[in-house]
């Protein structure tokens, strides 16, 4: 069975990464192909250089402060090729990018049927996460199989009239990827990270804040930057902010943070840097809907800077809380973590709502066992 999978950006690749070594692990059965639109280009390369993973073809399209529309039409030209020289059985994209989308509608294109990871969430909101929300929901009825990470996810595809017996609860990848890298980087200290740390002091309880969507560009995102601004000023902590290469992200961060002597901010880190930082913060606010997956694993409260969120069960185990994007809000909410014990005890679970590091191999019995057999929808 030739598969081939697509992906383009930092999360896709680390949700991607230990399927792929799972595939590749079973080569009589599997054709492994692999292809990357590298709608990211560093952070995309820092997973694929972490897993050892070489793709087969690389559209390479990123551009300084891409659009919407030359993601996506960069991205069809591109992938088309690849599938008109590889007739894969099955084309296999990942979550809610632009890549993930585009991807599935060339695949539908070329009548080569689509399987779909992390499939069923939902915010029930057209424009927040904007353009994710949308990604999701096309890619979702065309594809052919969809890989549910919780019964939540499940339910929502229900809703919508897509056939239960195309639909299998895998739990997520992520989850498999958090437990690989752990691993790796949980014996390690500050000093072995050849400098990424050496700011930071880990005496101070350390807060982790990641950010970059694009539906808080503008006005929302200098509001976090104040948040952020008034915890530090008023906080014994070390805040550190691995900044997100978008430019509309870097710009309100360094001009409003920039200087802040407990304020840190770094490069984005390779995924093992991030997972051990992660292990060695307080809590976390961000925005990012794969840290908003791992850190209820790993026992760490996360603040969710935004107005909805799709990964809603997070919220329902109390590990994490909806925040949004005010600044007396976001305050409001990093303050009673650090100054209540009880309250952060009582986010501090380690819960695996999103799954239990076993999902690769579910995906890979699911393909051996059963998918090759199914006709497209
Ligand atoms: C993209 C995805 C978003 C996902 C996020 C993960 C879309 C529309 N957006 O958003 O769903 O949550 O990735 O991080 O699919 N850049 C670099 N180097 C990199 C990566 C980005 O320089 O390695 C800069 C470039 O200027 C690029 C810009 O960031 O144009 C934006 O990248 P883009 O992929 O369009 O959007 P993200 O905000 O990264
Ligand atoms: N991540 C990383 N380095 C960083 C920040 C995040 O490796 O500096 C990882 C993180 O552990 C998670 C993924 O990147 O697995 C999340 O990516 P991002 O927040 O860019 O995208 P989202 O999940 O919001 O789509």
């Amino acid at each position: 069975m030739k598969v081939l999978f697509f992906f383009g950006t930092r999360p896709e690749a680390v949700k991607m990464a230990p399927l792929i070594k799972e595939f590749q692990k079973y080569q009589g059965e599997f054709d492994v192909r692999i292809c990357v639109s590298a709608q990211h280009r560093e952070m995309l390369d820092q997973v694929l250089s972490f897993f050892d993973i070489k793709p087969h073809y690389d559209l390479n399209i990123m551009k300084s402060q891409q659009t919407l529309f030359e993601i996506t039409a960069a991205t069809l030209s591109g992938i088309r090729e690849v599938l008109q020289d590889e007739r894969p059985d099955w084309l296999l994209v990942q979550g809610d990018t632009t890549t993930t989308f585009v991807g599935a509608l060339a695949a539908f294109y070329e009548k080569i049927k689509v399987c779909h990871l992390e499939a069923g969430l939902r915010s029930f909101h057209k424009y927040s996460p904007f353009p994710e929300e949308m990604n999701r929901v096309l890619t979702s009825h065309i594809a052919d199989i969809h890989l549910v990470p919780t019964e939540r996810a499940k339910r929502n595809l229900l809703r919508e009239s897509i056939s239960e017996e195309r639909i299998h609860l895998v739990g997520n990848t992520v989850i498999d990827a958090l437990f690989l890298g752990t691993e790796k980087v949980e014996h390690l200290l500050p000093d072995d990270f050849s400098g990424a740390f050496d700011s930071i002091n880990f005496s101070d309880r350390v807060i982790l804040v990641t950010g970059h969507r694009r539906e808080s560009f503008g006005k929302p995102f200098m509001n976090i930057c104040h948040a952020l601004r008034t915890i530090a000023d008023t906080k014994e902590v070390s805040v550190v902010y691995p900044v997100h290469l978008n430019p509309h992200v870097r710009k309100p961060v360094f001009e409003i943070l920039a200087g802040v002597p407990n304020i840190h901010l770094i490069e984005p880190l390779d995924y093992p840097s991030f997972i051990w930082l992660m292990n060695r913060s307080y809590f976390i606010l961000t925005d990012s809907g794969g840290v908003q997956e791992e850190a209820p694993s790993l026992g760490k409260p996360v603040l969710v800077m935004r107005d909805v969120t799709e990964r809603t069960e997070g919220i329902d185990a109390g590990t994490a809380k909806l925040v949004g994007t005010d600044p007396e809000r976001i305050v409001e909410a990093a303050s009673l973590l650090l100054d209540h014990r009880e309250e952060y005890e009582r986010m501090a679970k380690a819960v695996n709502p999103y799954g239990d590091g076993k999902s690769s191999e579910r995906i890979r019995n699911i393909f051996l066992n059963t998918v090759g057999l199914k006709k497209p929808e």
